[in-house]
């Protein structure tokens, strides 16, 4: 079977990389890839967002299947317009987005729900918001509620801080998706990511994973779109999690079937894991970046079929096997990111780092130029180790991103360890 990845970044990497090993795959391709998935599909130099640019290549490649990797594509209609075509898709229709294209969408369905959430409230009037944040003080959550990749976020710990995210929501800093506000009470806990596979019917838990949002170590600095991840998670064992999909996912499946926007694909549960239990941050709509390149490598049972059984409602008797043992993925970011930062520097040393059999590099912002691999995005690599343990597998990750010569880039050197803790210093 034909099949053809959309996007561009770490995790279209490693979808990529874990579909290509699929007996079941016959022509693997990516729109529009990046030079590290040139390693294992052929790049078609597409618009994610140019639905009949997508749909002729299908015709023309015989494209079967069709994984999308990003929100933004999935939250404006992509599965629908493909399927009308007649292509099958992995991934959720427009309707059935909204559950991470709108933050308020989300938050509502909870309230209806009774699901375990933070206490919000959703404006569209600043003034009114700014009265709330008052009255509220700090610390306490702004969050746009549209789609802005990942940087949407601000964490207050200080009432001019949330003031000052509410002013650049209202000065358009993230354009329409700024338009309506979530705010938050601020949730204690770790975190924990947790994914399902899910058919519009059952949903099937991912091993746990867990991100570190901030750009800077120990959890400081401003929200990004993922400086690292491990799996497991240490926070979700298998009661938590049991408990999350209970308490949360299914609810939430089944409440999207009940209002006819059946969710097909994978759901993404970002959670709080609080001495209440585990509480909803926020849901995503597709694979965790950069989780999945740390579950991919954990990850025993053919994907693809996976994605086929989520597609066709088949997933009540699937299960998926994984490696014992942990995973680590560190991100590599252009210095600056998630601000401005310089595109264009050289990166080498990646067959240096990829030496070590427990590792694999994905590319995210990479690019070709005169033959030489160049920087193009903030995040660029997702370096990824798997070990015994979680100690093993941090210790290869940052063995292999210290071979890695790049004078532009930089990372957190405390993925793996609880936040609030450094680890600098440390090899
Ligand atoms: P979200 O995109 O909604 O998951 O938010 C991004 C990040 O902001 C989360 O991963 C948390 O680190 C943090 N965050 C969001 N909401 C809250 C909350 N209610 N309490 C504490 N931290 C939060
Ligand atoms: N790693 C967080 C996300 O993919 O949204």
């Amino acid at each position: 079977m034909n099949v053809l990845v959309v996007g561009s970044g770490g995790r279209e990497h490693a979808l990529c990389w874990a579909l290509a090993a699929s007996p079941l795959c016959g022509a693997l391709y990516c729109a529009p890839g990046n030079a590290g998935i040139a390693r294992e599909a052929e790049c078609a130099p597409i618009d994610p967002m140019d639905f009949p640019a997508l749909a002729r290549f299908c015709r023309e490649r015989a494209v079967e299947f069709v994984v999308i990797g990003p929100e933004a594509p999935l939250a404006a209609g992509i599965v629908d317009a493909l399927e009308a075509e007649g292509v099958r898709c992995f991934g959720p229709t427009a309707a059935a987005a909204q559950l991470e294209a709108s933050k308020a969408f989300a938050k509502r369905l909870c309230a209806e729900l009774g699901l375990p959430t933070a206490a919000f409230a959703c404006f569209t009037d600043f003034d009114a918001a700014r009265a709330h944040l008052r009255a509220r003080g700090a610390p306490i959550i702004v969050k746009a509620s549209g789609l802005a990749a990942g940087k949407g976020v601000t964490v207050a710990r200080a009432p001019a801080e949330a003031e000052a995210a509410l002013d650049a929501l209202a000065a358009g800093a993230f354009g329409a998706a700024g338009r309506e506000i979530v705010i938050e009470e601020f949730l204690e806990g770790e975190e924990a990511s947790l994914f399902a596979l899910v058919d519009g019917k059952t949903a099937l838990p991912l091993a746990g994973a867990r991100d570190y949002k901030a750009a800077g170590e120990g959890g400081t600095g401003p929200n990004t779109g993922g400086m690292g991840a491990v799996s497991p998670a240490p926070a979700l064992d298998d009661a938590m999690r049991d408990r999350a999909m209970d308490e949360i996912v299914r609810p939430a499946a089944a409440a999207m079937a009940a209002r006819g926007a059946p969710f097909r694909g994978l759901l993404y549960a970002g959670l709080k894991i609080t001495p209440d239990g585990p509480k909803l941050l926020e849901f995503n709509v597709r694979f965790g970046d950069p989780e999945w390149q740390a579950l991919a490598l954990r990850l025993r049972s053919d994907l693809l079929p996976a994605l086929l059984a989520a597609r066709g409602g088949e997933l009540a008797n699937f299960d998926l096997r994984w490696r014992g043992g942990a995973a680590v993925c560190v991100t590599m970011a252009a210095k600056g990111y998630p601000g401005a930062y310089e595109r264009g520097g050289e990166i080498s040393g990646l067959d240096a780092a990829e030496a070590d059999d427990s590792v694999v590099v994905f590319h995210a912002g990479t690019a070709r130029r005169d033959g030489k691999l160049v920087a193009a995005g903030g995040r660029v690599l997702s370096v990824a180790a798997e070990g015994p343990d979680l100690a093993a597998a941090r210790a290869a990750a940052y063995r292999a991103a210290d071979r890695i010569d790049w004078p532009g880039g930089f990372c957190r050197r405390d993925i793996g360890l609880p936040e609030g803790v450094t680890g600098a210093g440390e090899r």
